[in-house]
């Protein structure tokens, strides 16, 4: 998996003089069949998040307020990006290793992933990430 194929996803901005909403529907918006949501909120400036690298698991992560930085790699190239749009997703593709970092505060961050939780699909080992991506 190259860190070429991230990439921002630019979401629908539905804005007027009440304020703006955005949305994700199934089968327009992500390129993956949505089955958990979940959001990290309260991180320390200080914390960083991730640093894990998913076998199968695709995934949108979106910055509903605040913002954070995240760099992929994807075990000889890395790419940052930087979040703070609401209507922006990051579309990450499986076998990226990744850290979520320099959150602002109040920063809510959800991410939309395709698998249910499952440890078996996490590689949390940094060399272990890079044996397994070289023998692939
Ligand atoms: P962790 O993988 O460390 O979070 P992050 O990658 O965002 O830094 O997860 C923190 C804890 O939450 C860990 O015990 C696993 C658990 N967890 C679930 O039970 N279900 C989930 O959907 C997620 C994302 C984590």
């Amino acid at each position: 998996m190259s860190v070429a194929l991230a990439r921002i996803i630019e979401l629908p901005r539905l804005e007027d003089e009440r304020g703006a909403l955005s949305l994700i529907e199934a089968e327009a918006h992500v390129p993956f069949e949505i089955r958990r949501l979940y959001w990290l909120y309260g991180v320390p400036a200080s914390a960083s998040r991730g640093a894990h690298a998913h076998r199968e698991l695709e995934q949108v992560v979106i910055a509903l307020a605040g913002g954070l930085s995240i760099v992929l790699d994807d075990g000889s190239a890395r790419r940052t990006f930087e979040l703070s749009r609401p209507d922006h997703g990051l579309y990450v593709p499986p076998r990226l290793w990744r850290e979520l970092y320099a959150f602002l505060p109040g920063t809510v961050c959800l991410v939309a992933a395709s698998e249910v939780y499952r440890e078996a699909d996490y590689i949390r080992d940094y060399a272990a990430f890079t044996r397994e991506v070289t023998a692939a």
